[in-house]
């Protein structure tokens, strides 16, 4: 029976001094861990292995595998959104649910800290009422802080981290972030997107580093921010385990390929030979699994189509035995566990019960599956029972899975460790996003040294992002889509720029006189989506809204310096605009700490950012990345001016 055991060179060994206190502290624990023990392990006078901590978590899983019914193994299999839960309160309990989510905007009645975490140990207790007490895995997706819990820290969404070109601040942004969810309750993250984005027409393309396989590798330092150093020190409760999503070339499908719904190229088809799929779309797998040791990986929703088997057979990553079993798992050695998308199984061909067959023999181990958990396990069984379904791959699959579980600590501390949720939204977090967002920062023009603004006198401030926190976050805040409005604490830009500036005018729609105005700063940009919705051609184009370019024309033919910030989920299309423009600056989604944007501004900090993906002149350039062999973009990726701070 193999599952995964981390092998003892990739475990730092603790401290000596630390190994013999903690011995001696379980010693004494025992005794009331027995008392605990399920009825079955507790005749046996001893505590059962699995529950006993002082073995290795390879023991543990093998015995506790050991103990389960088929029926419990398919439980842990199964991932459910809370709202099923609450819908069916016996269902944790009656299916040994292997684990809950909470999809965008599922959040608790009070969105506050102890709301979620009184919610997750609600949910644990029920775990905990089973036969044999395996804890549940609570996962959220945190992509930019954490995003549903009102009051976070909500940090530039991941292409404005990669504009800063800094793997440290982006560990930094993680291990705040793994503090504030797991304060929460949640001990499991849906983070972060290694996604390497080739099109920006691409409703998820904020989601990701950039264009640059390279770049995004770089900036997996946040899977240790998540995990802990050297990727796994999961018991310590400042600590999540972490997503790479989604495995892979979900950034790289082609336009007009997608076959969900309206979306255009989100879950699409990404058409490619292997060698350039190796080079862009697998790379930043191999080192968040052998660098960074992820816990979880999310196979993509989208689709590959090998052009040297003849284009017209795309293969969905969650069928994608090859890949996922033969590439991931044994060439690459991920030891974690595979958790499948919202539903992704829906869309393999076949009923149900093949689409179950056939991704789990491909090498998925956990299903999300928000609202068919009870078909789902029931479906598993039968197919196990048929023969379909190899009991040794269930065991592998729930081996994975209890894997993490020992190695959360869940077994000894399956509730909320409540002590940090002070630190949740505080100053010192809201700093570091600050900082963050200054130095995403990315100055594409600036002529006459426009910025940074010094001895302005007055400036006009308008455009519909200047002062609209909901704009500023983008997607994953609050709810999936995101909202335009005050929907979280934080500070606007206009708020930065007042703090800033003695005498400012705010006009949103330029309607009001710029009056003696020297200076004007326009905030134009998108309203929030995310995926597919983003798509475009799904309501959406590149193209500046018409008040914006409105905005801009007014603006900068009334006042003698103009400065236009874009705030945006990618680039927009401003080659016609881009003359009446004395600076330009691709401000991304900053979140929260709109002030960040200020600082760079007024020159308290020093413009540093630069482009993590090809500004294109024209949405029919799309795609256009570094390396083409025809590259004319209108800005360059890697582009960024920068001033002295
Ligand atoms: C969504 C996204 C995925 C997310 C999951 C749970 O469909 O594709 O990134 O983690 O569902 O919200």
């Amino acid at each position: 029976m193999r599952y995964p055991r981390p092998s003892a060179a990739a475990r730092p060994a603790p401290p000596r001094i630390r190994r013999s206190l903690t011995a001696l502290a379980l010693a004494a624990a025992l005794p009331s861990a027995v008392a605990a023990l399920p009825s079955g392990a507790r005749a046996a006078g001893a505590a059962a292995p699995y529950l006993d901590p002082r073995l290795p978590a390879a023991q543990r899983v093998r015995d506790l595998l050991g103990r389960m019914t088929l029926e419990e193994k398919a439980g842990q299999m199964a991932q459910a959104e809370r709202s099923a839960a609450d819908a069916d309160p016996d269902r944790i309990t009656s299916l040994g649910l292997g684990s809950l989510l909470s999809g965008g905007g599922s959040v608790p009645a009070a969105n506050t800290p102890s709301g979620w975490a009184d919610m997750v140990d609600g949910y644990q207790r029920r775990a905990l009422a089973t036969r044999l007490r395996i804890p549940l895995l609570y996962g959220v997706d945190s992509v930019h802080g954490h995003g549903n819990l009102a009051g976070a820290t909500v940090f530039p969404h991941n292409l404005a981290m990669g504009a800063t070109r800094d793997p440290a601040l982006v560990r930094e942004e993680q291990r705040i972030t793994a503090a504030e969810t797991r304060a929460t309750g949640p001990q499991w993250v849906f983070a972060a997107c290694v996604c390497v984005t080739r099109d920006v027409r691409w409703g998820r393309t904020y989601e990701s580093y950039g264009e640059d396989p390279a770049l995004v590798t770089a900036m997996e330092t946040g899977i240790e921010g998540f995990q802990g150093r050297g990727g796994h020190d999961l018991a310590d409760t400042r600590h999540v385990l972490a997503t790479a999503k989604h495995f892979a070339g979900d950034g790289d499908t082609v336009f007009g390929t997608s076959t969900t719904g309206t979306y255009t190229i989100d879950q699409g088809v990404t058409i490619t030979d292997r060698a350039r799929f190796e080079r862009i779309d697998l790379a930043p797998y191999v080192t968040a699994v052998r660098k960074y040791r992820v816990g979880s990986v999310m196979p993509s929703f989208s689709s590959v189509d090998w052009t040297e088997n003849g284009v017209g057979d795309p293969i969905r990553m969650s069928a994608h035995k090859e890949l996922l079993t033969g590439v991931l798992k044994k060439r690459i050695g991920f030891r974690g566990f595979l958790i499948s998308d919202w539903e992704a199984v829906h869309q393999l061909p076949g009923d149900y019960a093949t689409q179950v067959r056939t991704a789990v023999n491909a090498g998925m181990d956990m299903f999300m599956e928000p609202f068919s958990a009870p078909a789902f396990v029931a479906t598993l069984v039968a197919e196990v029972r048929a023969g379909r379904v190899a009991m040794s791959r269930v065991d592998d699959a729930v081996g994975r899975i209890l894997t993490a579980k020992v190695e959360l600590g869940l077994f000894e501390h399956p509730f909320t460790d409540r002590s940090r949720a002070g630190t949740i939204g505080s100053a010192a977090h809201r700093a570091v996003a600050r900082e963050a967002v200054a130095r995403s920062q990315v100055l594409l023009k600036n002529a006459g040294h426009a910025l940074p603004l010094r001895g302005t006198e007055h400036i006009y401030v308008a455009g519909a992002n200047a002062d609209d926190i909901g704009n500023q976050a983008g997607g994953w805040t609050l709810t999936w889509q995101g909202a335009s409005g005050p929907t979280i604490p934080g500070t606007t830009i206009l708020e930065g720029i007042r703090r800033r500036a003695p005498h400012v005018t705010y006009s949103a729609d330029a309607s009001a006189p710029a009056g003696d105005s020297d200076t004007g700063i326009v905030v134009i940009g998108e309203r929030p989506y995310a995926e597919g919705i983003g798509d475009v051609g799904n309501g959406h184009t590149l193209a500046l809204a018409d008040a914006d370019r409105a905005v801009i024309a007014k603006v900068c033919g009334a006042v003698p310096t103009c400065v236009v910030l874009d705030v945006a989920g990618r680039p927009q299309i401003v080659t016609g605009e881009l003359p009446r423009m004395d600076a330009f600056v691709m401000s991304w989604l900053p979140g929260s700490e709109g002030a960040g944007v200020a600082d760079v501004l007024f020159g308290d900090r020093p413009f540093t950012g630069r482009l993590p993906v090809s500004w294109p002149r024209s949405e029919a350039q799309e795609p256009i990345n570094i390396g083409d062999r025809h590259y004319d973009p209108l800005f360059p990726y890697g582009h960024g001016l920068t001033t002295r701070g």
